[in-house]
């Protein structure tokens, strides 16, 4: 049978309105008001029980599922995360605060970021952060000082480049020689860096990390990464004796966001990335390392969907048709960042036939303020109609900003039939809040 919505948990109700997580949007919005971001929860948990199901598979449950948090962070996401007994992947003094209010154990957080400052470093050692994902020489020595103040040795991984081109967008790839991320091993300053952690006395080296990029949808990549990976894992156990503890092959599961995208298959993934890692290890004679996987937007966006109220129907005749929507670039500047591709639907007015082609626009003072272009729409949209963004529960919320000074919306969960603010939405005293 033909699919009909783009997310598993969207349905058309009765009177024309979309539902989703099986709830009517247009009901949410009458709540909650506009613009809202809902959160499928039950869809989230699913997620995280789907990768560690694929891990205790395929790799014994040895091994990690970090959430990667960057893609949607906030407090209750890590609740839920250590409720689902997940790891998590933080970049921040703020991701690591916001996890630790929520309960979060940070044993179980890895730190990332190419450019952690000495209180970044100082505050996550005395929080008591798991691993530090390390991405220099510069990082490398401060951790190993702070470490050595506080008479510990700090867990590390270090951020290795294989050099994959993901061939998928510019601005998410992350694995090649030129990226500000890690090292390369092409260059030879991969072992120098791997050097350095040996010894250093506060350092205790677990094991390697890699992240390539975003938007794969097939095993290709990864496997491509734990083939280079492994390599290098055999040449320094060879060289240093060193056998590493941990490999952790980054996150980057594909997510369809229209119909023409590939629909990943994570358990297939995550099954030919094991073989292959089997196999390798064999080959190598390595001992087979605890893999981690650090996923943030397969967990998350398509547990995601943003309502607007429409404000406006512009027809230029002869040009072009917009439909001004209450939010824009502030709560999702993915297409203004990355010219990113979703489906939009009408949420009230799934039963008319969408015949008007319109550009869904923001608020914002500026025309790059577009949320998708081209859109099919029905013709009796007005001021009041509602619209729905799919598939907008990773990298939207998390990268929304107050540009115009206009808040953030709500982030409203959805789980069992039920609805609870998770966020609650920002009001004018919150746009002074820093204002002395
Ligand atoms: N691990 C590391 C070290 C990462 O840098 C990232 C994403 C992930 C894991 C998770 O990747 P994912 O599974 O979400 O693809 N703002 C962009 C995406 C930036 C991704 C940055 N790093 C967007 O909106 O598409």
């Amino acid at each position: 049978m033909e699919q009909r919505f783009i997310c598993s948990n969207l349905s058309d109700g009765p009177n024309g309105h979309l539902f989703f997580a099986g709830q009517d949007t247009v009901s949410l919005a009458e709540k909650y008001g506009t613009p809202l971001y809902l959160m499928d929860e039950d869809l989230i948990r699913a997620k995280c029980r789907l990768f560690r199901r694929c891990l205790e598979k395929y790799f014994g449950g040895h091994g990690n599922i970090l959430y990667a948090s960057k893609a949607a962070s906030f407090k209750r996401i890590y609740e839920i995360m250590r409720e689902e007994d997940m790891c998590v992947d933080v970049v921040s003094p703020g991701e690591i605060y916001t996890a630790l209010k929520a309960g979060f154990p940070l044993e179980k957080a890895w730190f990332h970021s190419n450019n952690k400052s000495d209180e970044d470093i100082a505050f996550a050692l005395d929080h008591g952060i798991g691993y530090f994902v390390a991405e220099s020489f510069e990082e490398l020595n401060a951790i190993d000082s702070a470490a050595a103040e506080r008479g510990i040795r700090q867990k590390v991984l270090l951020r290795i480049t294989p050099g994959i081109d993901t061939h998928t967008f510019e601005a998410v790839d992350t694995g090649k020689v030129d990226s500000k991320f890690g090292y390369a091993i092409e260059t030879g300053q991969a072992e120098e860096f791997l050097r350095l952690a040996l010894s250093l006395d506060n350092i205790e080296l677990q094991g390697l990390h890699c992240h390539v990029g975003s938007q794969l949808f097939d095993s290709d990549v990864f496997i491509r990464s734990a083939r280079i990976m492994l390599d290098f894992m055999s040449h320094v156990r060879d060289i240093y004796g060193f056998e590493a503890q941990q490999l952790n092959l980054g996150g980057g599961f594909g997510v369809p966001y229209v119909m023409s995208d590939p629909k990943p298959d994570i358990d297939k993934i995550m099954k030919e990335t094991a073989e292959e890692i089997h196999r390798l290890c064999e080959k190598h004679r390595l001992k087979i390392p605890d893999i981690g996987f650090e996923p943030g937007r397969s967990m998350v966006a398509d547990a995601g969907l943003t309502l607007y109220t429409v404000g406006m129907v512009k027809k230029i005749p002869g040009f072009i048709n917009y439909v001004s929507v209450d939010g824009g670039m502030t709560d999702n500047p993915r297409f203004a960042l990355y010219g990113a591709e979703y489906t939009v639907l009408p949420a009230d007015r799934m039963d008319e036939s969408r015949n008007m082609v319109c550009s869904i626009v923001g608020r914002c003072c500026e025309s790059g303020d577009v949320i998708q272009p081209s859109v099919p729409m029905p013709e009796g949209m007005e001021r009041g109609s509602l619209v729905a963004v799919c598939t907008t529960g990773a990298y939207n919320y998390s990268m929304a900003s107050n540009y115009n000074r206009i808040g953030r919306p709500p982030i409203v969960m959805l789980s069992g039939g039920e609805s609870y603010v998770a966020v609650r939405r920002e009001n004018l005293d919150d746009m002074l809040m820093l204002d002395e």
